[in-house]
């Protein structure tokens, strides 16, 4: 049996150099984004918006939501994947990098695509599963605590053979730190272990970043 590699320094700057296509509007965001400074810590890895939008074209998705968008680079991948009349949901508890999101979702020619809710994560989504919306993909990338609740409410507004893909399921690390019981590595090591005993799935925790848990709704 193959086991997982360790990825060492140089097998990053490898991956950093080989497993991502360069593209000047999100080259541009993610210097931009690197220049607020520590906040940007929470932009996904290209490499990872790379893979979102491959996932969103496979599976045909045509309405899409995010819950977490910050500065715009998982929305834009999400979209550049969706079809001409396909439609992202992004929706964020802050207006705060809005504005640096939609001039790049502008220019990369996703802006129409896209729709961007202020407000917060599980009140949206309850209220859209109270209006009986329906999307075939979710990306959930926000607030760690709550990701147990963003995991139900997905379930919930996805249809048989939905995707979800979480972000930051490996915690840099600290999930196999059996000394560390933070509350946020708590959350997601927990959910981790539910998503493995959850018969109503499919899944696959994958190393890529900072691991994305790979969902299929049953
Ligand atoms: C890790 S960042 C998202 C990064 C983004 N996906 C990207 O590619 O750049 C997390 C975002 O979740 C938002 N957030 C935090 N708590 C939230 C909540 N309760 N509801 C909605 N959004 C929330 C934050 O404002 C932040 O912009």
């Amino acid at each position: 049996m193959s086991r997982q590699i360790s990825i060492d320094e140089k097998l990053i700057k490898y991956l950093e150099k080989t497993g991502y296509r360069s593209e000047d509007t999100i080259d541009k965001l993610v210097a931009e984004t690197v220049a607020l400074g520590n906040v940007s810590r929470m932009q996904i890895a290209p490499e990872q918006g790379q893979f979102l939008e491959i996932i969103v074209r496979i599976a045909r998705a045509n309405n899409c939501l995010e819950i977490g968008r910050f500065t715009g680079l998982s929305s834009l991948c999400i979209a550049k994947g969706l079809p001409e009349k396909g439609k992202l949901v992004t929706i964020d508890n802050s207006d705060e990098f809005l504005s640096i999101a939609e001039k790049y979702w502008q220019m990369a020619g996703v802006n129409s695509k896209i729709e961007s809710i202020i407000a917060d994560g599980m009140e949206a989504m309850q209220s859209m599963i109270d209006r009986k919306y329906h999307f075939d993909f979710i990306f959930i990338d926000a607030d760690k605590n709550n990701y147990p609740h963003y995991y139900e409410l997905s379930l919930q507004l996805l249809p048989p053979n939905g995707i979800i893909i979480i972000d930051n399921m490996l915690w840099g690390g600290d999930v196999a730190d059996e000394k560390n019981f933070d509350a946020q590595t708590n959350t997601i090591r927990e959910l981790n272990i539910k998503i493995q005993k959850d018969d109503r799935v499919n899944y696959s925790l994958l190393p890529l970043s900072d691991g994305l848990s790979f969902i299929q709704k049953k």
